[in-house]
């Protein structure tokens, strides 16, 4: 496994193994890595030959500054992690490499972004797809993969890549969770032993809320949802929202002609926690 810190020598490596047609799947993150991560390695593993993997904690996503300071960290860990998880190449970048000036350029993803994570982490999927789209610019992939944990980036991703004609493949990959259902995430590590087993009701209540569609409507199942986590020691609901899966739009009643997903965001304590359940009616 090479691990690189420069664009020039990771883009010499990438393309050596392109001149030899090896398709490239990719896999950007920000470190810190668990079972989820290697589940994305995994799925870009099944679509590509060649298996790159970025590490970067990207500082134009986060919104609150603390939360980008106590971000976990841990390149040691990680490209351990990496090398037994058989990726081939790891790009570790400078902060200089990837921003050498500010970048100013301001996406439009419409309403798709107007929405829950973007309606309350002003600037988030600006920042996100800045990152992604420089990350995809240097590697080039032919697949990139994205967990469905962070539902509504993947969502915005597809449409980046859509508009601005990258010729990339975007896989989504399905929630890992840990045995007592909680959504694995790097934050998890960062929840004391109370929180962090009180924070496993966030998905068994989400898997609950599917047992009272036929007698709730939407908003009530929200409601529902939203009193029942908010009852729960360390636990408050920012947002719950049953949208159209395409259109990340509300949806108004069960019978509406779409994909249905509820998304959650809770702060468990001061950590802020996402996760989803897909309704199928
Ligand atoms: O999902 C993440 O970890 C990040 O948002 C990503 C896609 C690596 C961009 O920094």
């Amino acid at each position: 496994m090479q691990v690189h810190n420069k664009i020039d020598n990771l883009k010499t490596d990438i393309s050596n193994y392109k001149s030899a047609n090896k398709k490239i799947g990719f896999v950007p993150t920000m470190g810190a890595l668990h079972e989820g991560h290697l589940s994305l390695i995994k799925v870009a593993k099944e679509n590509a030959e060649i298996v790159v993997v970025s590490v970067f904690v990207n500082p134009t996503q986060f919104n609150d500054p603390n939360d980008y300071k106590k971000y976990p960290r841990n390149f040691s860990k990680d490209t351990e992690i990496l090398k037994n998880a058989g990726a081939h190449i790891v790009f570790m970048p400078f902060e200089e490499e990837i921003y050498p000036g500010k970048d100013t350029r301001q996406f439009d993803f419409g309403a798709l972004e107007r929405v829950m994570e973007g309606k309350h982490r002003p600037g988030h999927f600006n920042g996100v797809a800045q990152v992604v789209s420089r990350l995809f610019d240097i590697v080039e992939p032919d697949v990139a993969v994205f967990g469905e944990k962070d539902f509504q980036q993947l969502t915005i991703i597809r449409k980046m890549v859509k508009d601005y004609n990258y010729p990339t493949k975007i896989l989504g990959a399905p929630i890992v969770r840990e045995t007592d259902g909680l959504a694995m995430s790097s934050r998890n590590q960062r929840l004391t032993s109370e929180q962090r087993k009180n924070a496993a009701f966030i998905n068994q209540i989400l898997a609950a809320s599917k047992n009272k569609t036929h007698q709730l409507s939407v908003e009530q199942v929200e409601n529902w949802v939203t009193e029942s986590l908010n009852k729960i020691d360390h636990l408050k609901v920012e947002y719950f929202q049953i949208v159209d899966q395409e259109t990340l739009q509300p949806i108004n009643n069960w019978q509406e002609n779409c994909d249905k997903i509820g998304c959650i965001a809770v702060y468990c304590g001061e950590i802020r926690l996402i996760d989803n359940i897909k309704y199928s009616l």
